[in-house]
């Protein structure tokens, strides 16, 4: 049994989650539901709380004082069905000016939207521009049917239909739930896990460097979480500002540096997860300070060696490679394409254009990426828990090659 939140904002298909309501309770789920003000002049409030058996969180009305928090962090789920331009774009945009949109933003658990609307509201371009972007930032759509519509034209734009809805939000239940089904406490016993973290750092002159915005915030989460679940972890970390108790890092600066370490240590590993950002280019190194003299400067940059690739060619038949991809976009594209190249088994990617994951933020959201074709998306977790699902993701295929 899991406690589902039903956001219905103001479209006219909002009597129709009264029946989503229904769906979610005959299954034995715990449902509240959340109006804004707008669909209040739909449907009434009471119908909700007479289907739901919950009181309704309401724009001028909250149940508890700070309801938005109570709401968020109850639900397991939430669905917005339906999704109305107004509230898809305020999503979008961070904006949260009532009950629900607050609620929206302070979720922890997955969120899905169910649009509806005029067929010529919904091939806006800025309303299409809104679903993608949300798309893009791991947030589900049900997109809408063709029909006839409220207001008697014929096109897309029509609410699916509530069992349809119901099915997929318990199907994107179950599949969230399976991933951290998937995590057991001691799955890395035994295992010698090698995890690259951090930036590296590579000098132009003796105090000058180019480096990178990596935090190693990712990599070293991987690394305690490994250690917690019982590997034995080899951390080659370039200079990060973290604290740590794993008793083996290595420590090293430069992208060479990365590349030695690695190379000592990759044939003992059964995983290896390359989380680490390695500089692609290196300056050509002056031993003494570069004077200022020019107005112009140009620095010599050559090639790095190409770990992930190495780490790709080299693996023996047993052993996991996981590489990251950070894109700013095209991130699928861009992610399979490593994938092959690198010959890795598992490209974690992430979306390093977003303010709220990525570089140096607490959180992440990362879409797996695996050999034979399958994606996993985690949706917005901490990097802890992201990196439990990563682990356990690479346990479950090392076993499966090591049958
Ligand atoms: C009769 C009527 C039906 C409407 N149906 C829809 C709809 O199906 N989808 C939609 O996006 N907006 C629809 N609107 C417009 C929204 O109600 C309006 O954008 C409102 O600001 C939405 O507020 P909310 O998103 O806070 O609920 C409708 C408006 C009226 C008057």
């Amino acid at each position: 049994m899991s406690n589902i939140l039903v956001g219905v904002t103001g479209g006219i298909a909002a009597y129709k989650s009264a029946y989503l309501v229904r769906e979610f309770v005959r299954a034995g789920h715990n449902v509240k539901v959340m109006m804004t003000k707008k669909a209040e002049s739909f449907v009434s409030h009471t119908t909700f709380e007479a289907l739901s058996l919950n009181p309704v969180l309401r724009e001028n009305n909250t149940p508890t004082p700070i309801s938005h928090i109570d709401y968020s962090s109850w639900a397991d789920v939430c669905i917005i069905a339906p999704a109305t331009a107004n509230t898809i774009g305020k999503i979008n945009a961070g904006i949260a000016d009532n009950e629900l949109l607050s609620t929206i933003l302070a979720l922890k658990c997955p969120l899905v939207l169910a649009p509806a609307m005029n067929t010529n509201m919904y091939s806006n371009t800025i309303v299409q521009e809104n679903i993608r972007s949300l798309q893009s930032k791991g947030i589900y759509m049900i997109l809408p049917a063709s029909g006839l519509l409220a207001c008697q034209t014929e096109g897309e734009g029509k609410m699916q239909d509530p069992d349809i809805i119901a099915e997929k939000v318990l199907n994107i239940l179950n599949s969230e739930n399976d991933l951290s089904l998937k995590i057991e406490n001691d799955m890395l016993s035994g295992l010698t896990i090698l995890i690259t973290a951090g930036p590296t750092k590579e000098y132009i002159d003796p105090v000058r460097y180019i480096t990178n915005k990596s935090s190693g915030k990712m990599g070293y989460a991987l690394a305690e979480e490994a250690y917690k679940m019982g590997a034995n972890v080899i951390l080659i970390s370039g200079e990060v500002n973290i604290k740590s108790d794993i008793p083996n890092i290595q420590k090293i600066v430069s992208a060479e540096d990365m590349y030695n370490a690695f190379l000592s240590f990759y044939n003992e590993a059964d995983i290896i997860i390359m989380a680490a950002a390695v500089a692609d280019y290196f300056p050509v190194y002056e031993n003494k300070k570069i004077k200022k003299n020019d107005n112009e400067l140009v620095l010599h940059l050559q090639k790095t060696k190409d770990i992930l690739s190495y780490a790709g060619t080299h693996k023996k038949e047993n052993q996991v490679l996981v590489g990251f991809a950070a894109e700013t976009n095209n991130m699928e594209e861009y992610a399979k394409q490593k994938l092959e190249k690198k010959k890795a088994d598992i490209i974690a990617a992430n979306d390093v254009s977003r303010k709220d994951i990525g570089f140096d933020s607490i959180d992440n959201e990362i879409t797996l990426f695996f050999a034979d074709g399958s994606i996993t998306h985690t949706g917005k977790q901490s990097k802890q828990d992201i990196a439990k699902i990563i682990l356990a993701e690479s346990a479950i295929l090392h076993s499966e090659k090591n049958k």
